[in-house]
């Protein structure tokens, strides 16, 4: 193969890529394979810069900073939305387009997650992007071109296998940061001192306003289109079929939107997308309801400044008021003391928020947060509530500003904020509450599993001094727990039982349950794989050791060697071994049956909840993925197998039903 040829493959190989992972949601290559393709290419390119192309996947980053924004003007104005605040005013909305439409008829409908970003126009001429403009006044936007060009989910060229490309086609769409991705970019902004954003409709704008595209390539925005702009040289007829032919030219397209017969398929769509609003991956505002058919589209047309088909259904408030009726401090896991607004119960979004954290005295005091005061409580897209700011106008004149004492709330001891830190922390390990914290996460479901042992009992053990580190557990009798406050005897009975079975345990578990700080679960996993399953390996690594491990960094090799250094420590963890803990070696070299075999589970399973078929195959050595490709293994299909079975199919891919997947375990 000639030069030419090699980075025609590699970059349809990279095209292809990036297909699969932002329009088919199905990667089959990791991010760092990707990125090597990506170097190949560009050294090839730096060697002949001659077969550079304009759609070329190196293209996205690297165009020389502007001095201001060009304008754009948009051929057809982007028009917003009218809104509907209830239910009401969105069979409103139909009986209004019923009216206009005259005969009785059935209205198809489409129904959108009113996404909270950015609103662009992106011009592909001839198959080819062109340009990309923001919705500025509706009839004039800023030309942000080059910043559009580095979000990897908007093609540079359109994919043409089952469609060819029109002379024009302008693609509207929302430019937004998912949720995941907005806490990252602001946890290294916070690392690195720079300011945070206050939401990720603020991070897709300032990023997207960047004049140096270089910077807007480090952010991590998304995209979906929604709408047609002007089109040339091809035709739809309805909305639906312009979402799908979309797809196929390359453009991730939203997969919540769905196609419905009806207003009441609309309404239900609407209320759906409402009770899941906190757990799509993106912030959204509400729903977006569209008339399907082009044809209709056209005979309703449109307002001064919104269309006649479309409306956005907004879900409840979010944000309320609310008064703080106190303030106090609560101590955790780790001895950090934060303060704690009680609040007037008051119902956000359809929970019912009392307690919301203030984080820290700074916090407090930038927002100049009082007593007594009326705040705007807001939950965010992560569910979590925070005080948005303080209704000034309603202080009453007796309002009482809060300090933090320097004395733990709990056990008196020095409370010490350390250097570049916002945190207070109380610095004594026996503090009754960190005690508390611990234990509980000692014995949480993911930790040590033992069940029965709620909070209230924790307190009370604690209180008593029956306990006071995760040893003494092991050392409990069931008269003691009979003992307790509303306690039976079969249930401390119960509560023994729980305790003598989590004794035999595995290595990841036993280590997340020390609730050493910076090793969650999944380090903990990766150490269990590190150290064989050797606890005393594991109890004497060095610094350098430690830091050799794949995806252990020097914060965390520090903090395990810190913890070991503590005699306490060593001495809690010996006796539970003294006292019958035992790990079990699930890491056992001759049991890895299933050594880099890849599963998809799809359907229900009878026998085992996913999560437990996931920790089986990982156990024995395999991986467990959430996609079908051509690197999967096999796929295990139980009741109700859908499209990832018809997916193993067509790739050829062994198909077991769960009762073969058990026979390979015996
Ligand atoms: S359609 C004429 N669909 O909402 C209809 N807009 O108020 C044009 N938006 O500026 C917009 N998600 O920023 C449409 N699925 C969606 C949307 C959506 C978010 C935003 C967009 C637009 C604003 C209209």
């Amino acid at each position: 193969m000639n030069i030419q040829d090699t980075i025609n493959v590699l970059r349809k190989e990279l095209n292809d890529h990036n297909y699969r992972y932002y329009v088919l949601d199905d990667p089959i290559i990791s991010d760092a394979e990707y990125d090597r393709l990506l170097r190949e290419l560009q050294v090839l390119e730096n060697e002949h810069p001659e077969y550079i192309t304009a759609d070329s996947p190196t293209q996205r980053v690297g165009a020389r900073p502007l001095e201001a924004f060009g304008t754009i003007q948009h051929r057809i104005p982007m028009m917003s939305l009218a809104n509907a605040m209830s239910v009401d005013e969105i069979l409103n909305f139909h009986e209004q387009i019923m009216r206009r439409l005259g005969a009785e008829r059935q209205i198809e409908y489409v129904v959108e997650p009113k996404l909270d970003g950015l609103a662009v126009e992106l011009i592909y001429e001839n198959g080819q992007f062109v340009s990309g403009s923001t919705r500025g006044d509706g009839t004039t936007g800023e030309n942000i071109t080059q910043n559009l060009k580095t979000i990897r989910g908007i093609p540079l060229s359109l994919r043409t296998e089952s469609q060819p490309a029109p002379e024009l086609l302008e693609v509207r769409g929302e430019v937004f940061i998912r949720k995941n991705n907005f806490k990252k970019l602001n946890n290294q902004r916070e690392a690195a001192g720079e300011p945070v954003f206050a939401n990720p409709r603020n991070a897709a704008a300032g990023s997207l306003r960047q004049l140096d595209s270089n910077i807007t390539a480090t952010r991590p925005l998304s995209f979906f289109c929604y709408q047609a702009g002007a089109l040339e040289g091809v035709h739809f007829t309805s909305h639906m079929e312009f979402l799908s032919t979309l797809k196929d030219w390359g453009f991730p397209v939203n997969p919540e939107i769905k196609k419905v017969n009806n207003i009441d398929g609309a309404i239900s769509c609407h209320k759906e997308l409402e009770t899941r609003r906190n757990v799509l991956p993106y912030e959204i505002d509400g729903s977006v309801i569209k008339v399907n058919d082009y044809a209709l589209q056209e005979a309703l047309g449109v307002r001064s400044r919104s269309p006649r088909w479309a409306i956005a259904g907004k879900f409840k408030a979010q944000q309320e008021t609310t008064i703080i009726e106190n303030i106090v401090l609560s101590v955790g896991r780790t001895g950090a003391v934060t303060p704690v607004a009680k609040l007037r119960p008051v119902k956000v979004g359809g929970v019912i928020v009392s307690n919301v954290t203030l984080h820290n005295q700074d916090e407090i005091n930038r927002k100049d947060i009082r007593i007594d005061d009326t705040v705007l409580i807001q939950r965010a897209g992560d569910v979590i509530p925070q005080v948005v700011k303080v209704i000034t106008e309603k202080r009453p004149l007796n309002s009482r500003p809060f300090q933090m004492t320097n004395k733990c709330p709990e056990c008196g001891h020095e409370v010490h904020t350390p250097e570049g830190e916002a945190v207070a922390r109380c610095q004594n390990l026996s503090c009754a509450a960190q005690v508390k914290r611990r234990i509980e996460h000692f014995v949480s479901k993911n930790a040590m599993d033992i069940d029965g042992l709620g909070e209230k009992l924790i307190d009370q053990l604690v209180e008593k001094k029956l306990v006071h580190s995760f040893d003494d557990l092991y050392r409990l009798v069931a008269d003691q727990l009979a003992a307790l406050d509303r306690m039976a005897e079969k249930s401390a009975a119960n509560i023994i039982l729980a305790i003598e079975k989590s004794k035999q345990t595995t290595f990841h578990r036993f280590i997340y349950a020390l609730g050493i700080r910076n090793v969650g679960e999944h380090v903990s996993k990766v150490l269990e794989k590190a150290f064989d399953g050797d606890i005393s390996a594991f109890m004497s690594a060095n610094v350098e050791e430690l830091e050799a491990i794949d995806e252990v960094g020097p914060v965390v090799a520090d903090t395990i060697v810190k913890f070991w250094a503590d005699d306490e420590n060593v001495k809690v963890v010996n006796n539970c071994f003294n006292l019958g803990i035992t790990l079990e070696k699930n890491i056992n070299k001759t049991e890895q049956i299933f050594k880099d075999k890849t599963f998809v589970f799809t359907g229900s399973l009878e026998s085992m909840t996913r999560k437990e078929a996931k920790e089986i195959v990982e156990s024995l050595g395999g991986r467990a993925s959430a996609s079908v490709s051509t690197k999967t293994d096999y796929v295990i299909a139980g009741a109700g197998a859908g499209s990832k079975f018809k997916k193993a199919v067509e790739l050829g891919v062994t198909i077991l039903s769960e009762k073969e997947f058990q026979d390979m375990l015996k």
